[in-house]
């Protein structure tokens, strides 16, 4: 009885998620129709062109059939695998012209925006929801089964697949991130299950997916190895998972290493890591970026510099976390450290684009039965940062809509299922009020009111502010948070002393 109607949850859940991804689908995507170099939805049906018609081995190198300066490969090899198959499967087999060499630069018609669609909706499927309900389970059985109701499990699976940052970016704009973060779930899930060599595994597919999946790897390292050194034979155990991870890696990258040649100059790397665009681009609500309003930094320092400047912040940063998993590893602290950690690479690292608030968001809905009111708060003002971005995809109407749904199913289990803290001071409460009327206002002129010809980026500037400032105030809780918790060694020293 009870295992049918969790089943029912979990179905309605998954089936309402599926049909607002596929709603979203329907309607634009980045840089439809907009010669001569289109968005991201041409960059992926360009890299299925190339991974179609060029041997692997010059997929990232400059060629006469490959011109790099058109939307060249810049994620690892899983990524460029995956183009190859949906390009094989759905594009070639039913439309060819849309995937032809050369002659299908900027194609778009009807018939192959369902396929490309298609593509996006099935690895979602294929990945990113199997991912989701594994680590229900998991965390259920294995982190906190408080609030094991039924509505519970829904609700939370409802927060992980309606986190309306991803269905927009993916499902709208057109990207896929549900494949990196799918399998970085998973990864999570495995390794709460204590299935840590299949949990390394998956971590190390999402990183080869997406470069930018390293903002977990120090919550990673850093739990995995705490875990390691407290066993029997630590070396042994930091062993096999050191296998674990360099046998996906020499598996993935194999077209590369069968010469040495074809690795040092086959530019695969210096093309993950562009430095050459700069410290930030756009407005995003980074340190960098917002600081550079009173510092100009890319005056102040050279590219050399800024890069040691902006990794050894990030170090910093993430240190606290990772250092209280190494000494103290937990499996809420866990989850606790890959947000703390993502938002340190977040607010630091090097290029980072407005759609990276994704990898945040990721651990923070990962939290919602824990931290509900951090994770809406997020929700809300990611959308915020991503707002000008989904404004020029024309996205509007799917932005409003599924904020609504989101808000509305967030609130459906206010107070029956996870612990709502009702006691927040009243000056609190009114800061509240006034940074979300400071949203409202900012979302309405943004749309309407022109900006002054002397600060054209005025707007997108107060918005990022914003959207930082609130960043910051939930990562300090967050990792306050984290240093917080009942750590296992912390109950036993109680213990003890009893
Ligand atoms: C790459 O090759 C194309 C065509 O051969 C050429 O037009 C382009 O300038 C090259 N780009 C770089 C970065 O070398
Ligand atoms: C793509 O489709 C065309 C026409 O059906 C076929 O000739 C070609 O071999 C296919 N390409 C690949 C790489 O399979």
């Amino acid at each position: 009885m009870v295992v049918s109607s969790t089943t029912t949850t979990v179905t309605v859940v998954s089936l309402f998620a599926v049909l607002l991804r596929v709603l979203v689908s329907l309607g634009p995507y980045s840089g439809e129709s907009t010669p001569p170099k289109y968005g991201d939805y041409e960059a992926q049906r360009h890299w299925m062109e190339i991974t179609l018609h060029v041997p692997p081995s010059q997929w990232y190198r400059n060629s006469t059939h490959n011109d790099l300066s058109y939307w060249g490969l810049d994620y690892p090899p899983l990524t460029a695998y995956q183009s190859y198959a949906h390009g094989l499967l759905f594009l070639n087999s039913s439309v060819p012209e849309s995937v032809a060499l050369h002659s299908s630069r900027g194609y778009e018609s009807p018939k192959s925006k369902l396929l490309m669609r298609s593509t996006v909706l099935s690895s979602d499927l294929l990945i990113f929801f199997p991912s989701a309900l594994y680590f229900v389970y998991a965390y259920r059985l294995h982190v906190s089964s408080v609030n094991g109701n039924n509505a519970a499990i829904g609700w939370q699976l409802a927060m992980i697949l309606l986190n309306p940052c991803l269905i927009l970016i993916d499902h709208g704009h057109f990207q896929y991130n549900s494949i990196s973060l799918g399998l970085t779930i998973g990864a999570v899930a495995a390794i709460l299950s204590r299935h840590e060599i299949v949990g390394s595994v998956l971590f190390s597919l999402a990183l080869n997916h997406k470069q930018m999946s390293a903002y977990f790897a120090p919550a990673f390292l850093g739990y995995l190895l705490g875990k390691c050194l407290r066993r029997k034979h630590p070396i042994f155990e930091i062993c096999k998972l050191g296998f674990a991870v360099l046998g996906t890696f020499a598996v993935i990258w194999f077209p590369y290493l069968h010469s040495l040649e074809a690795f040092s100059e086959a530019s695969v790397l210096s093309r993950l890591a562009p430095f050459e665009r700069g410290i930030y681009e756009d407005y995003v609500a980074s340190f960098w970026c917002i600081s550079s309003i009173i510092i100009k930094w890319k005056n102040l320092f050279s590219v050399q510099s800024l890069k040691i400047i902006s990794f050894s912040t990030t170090i910093l940063s993430f240190l606290p976390s990772m250092v209280h998993q190494i000494g103290a590893p937990s499996d809420m602290g866990f989850i606790y450290s890959l947000l703390n950690c993502s938002f340190s690479f977040y607010f630091f690292s090097y290029q980072v684009h407005e759609k990276s608030i994704l990898l945040p968001l990721l651990p923070a809905s990962l939290l919602a039965l824990e931290e509900p009111f951090a994770f809406s708060w997020l929700v809300h003002y990611g959308m915020l940062s991503m707002y000008p971005l989904l404004c020029r995809d024309n996205l509007i109407l799917q932005y409003v809509t599924l904020l609504l749904f989101f808000v509305l199913i967030y609130s459906s289990l206010d107070g029956s299922g996870p612990v709502m803290k009702r006691d927040f001071f009243s000056i609190r409460k009114a800061l509240m009020a006034l940074s979300l009327i400071c949203s409202m206002s900012l979302h309405l002129v943004y749309l309407v009111v022109q900006p002054p010809k002397k600060y054209p980026f005025l707007f997108e500037a107060l918005i990022m502010i914003l959207c930082f400032s609130q960043f910051l105030i939930m990562v300090i809780h967050t990792n306050i948070k984290q240093w917080r918790l009942e750590t296992p060694s912390r109950i036993s020293k109680s213990r003890k002393n009893i």
